[in-house]
């Protein structure tokens, strides 16, 4: 008689590493992203960016390796000392907003390397091998921002902590939304939030979507994924995508789950996204919010009133 399978429990840590993508050229948003990073620009007064690292500080996830590029130096400038603008605000008496400059620096330990070439994801991914070691880790990507009330990648840690292999992060989505990003094939029921995942394929034709349900940039995975993304090859963008490599481990045997997320997502490598983020931040904003509603409201009436915008 075969031993029965033993409850499966929490017993592995759960990452404490966390790997930022932030090497795209920001074609969508050019030309503003022409000298300026896309994940340094805006959301009210904050760069993008500083909201993906505070996500992973929060989660204790406090050895962060950003991946840049060229023409990326600004990043580091933004999480480093700015003894200028911190004197001045000193001799301003301006405590608050001092605060919010030193916030940046004091986030977590942040490590730098960049990516020489644009080859993708999964090869900026591939960046990260001696950073994680031997260790699973979380990856972030800068465009999608998770609002702070909302829980993710917390979940995502303690399921992958539990559970092994890999965790995605996922969204439900509407028509032909499916064929912007990766796309899974469940491998059972949604239960408390998480489900099995058989397969997934990268931004599929509406009509070869596995499901409805979306990869977004929220992953957990473990360091076999650097010896898959050796066996990859690239795909159909010219570029070595994180989801092939991911669907070769899941071929080898490697658990993979995915935690569906409905709450607040801001996608704002997307221009209509990024301006939604900002008018619901800046509705939010602690200091701007009240006055900057008054306004909005006022705003949307002229709309209404005379279908345009003659303010
Ligand atoms: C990347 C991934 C894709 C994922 C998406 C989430 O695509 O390749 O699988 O669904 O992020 O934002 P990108 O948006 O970089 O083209």
């Amino acid at each position: 008689m075969s031993n029965p399978e033993p409850q499966r429990t929490a017993t592995r840590a759960r990452a404490r590493k966390a790997v930022i993508p932030a090497a795209g050229l920001g074609t969508r948003f050019a030309p503003a992203t022409k000298a300026v990073p896309k994940e340094l620009l805006p959301v009210v007064d904050v760069p993008a960016l500083e909201f993906i690292v505070a996500e992973a500080a929060r989660e204790g996830l406090d050895d962060v390796l950003i991946i840049t590029a060229r023409g990326k130096d600004a990043i580091e400038a933004h999480f480093d000392a700015a003894p200028d603008v911190e004197n001045a605000l000193e001799k301003k008496g301006d405590a608050g907003r001092l605060a919010r400059v030193r916030r940046s620096t004091d986030l977590a330990r942040l490590h730098y390397t960049r990516q020489r070439e644009a080859r993708g994801l999964g090869d900026a991914v591939a960046h990260a091998e001696g950073f994680a070691g031997n260790e699973p880790f979380a990856v972030l990507l800068g465009d999608d921002i998770i609002d702070e009330r909302d829980v993710l990648l917390g979940k995502m840690l303690d399921v992958q902590a539990e559970k092994g292999g890999i965790v995605v992060g996922l969204i439900e989505v509407e028509g032909r939304a499916i064929s912007l990003y990766g796309s899974i094939k469940p491998a059972g029921e949604v239960v408390d939030g998480v489900i099995p995942i058989e397969t997934l394929i990268e931004k599929p034709k509406p009509e070869e979507a596995l499901s409805n349900l979306a990869v977004i940039g929220r992953y957990v995975l473990p360091p076999e994924i650097f010896g898959a993304l050796r066996r990859t090859e690239l795909g159909k963008r010219g570029e070595l995508e994180l989801t092939d490599a991911m669907r070769t481990l899941g071929q080898d045997g490697v658990p993979i789950h995915g935690v569906v997320f409905s709450g607040r997502r801001y996608d704002t490598g997307d221009r209509q996204d990024y301006l939604r983020a900002v008018v619901r931040l800046a509705v939010e904003h602690p200091e701007l919010g009240d006055d900057f509603s008054t306004w909005l409201v006022d705003f949307v009436r002229t709309i209404e009133a005379t279908g345009g915008t003659d303010q």
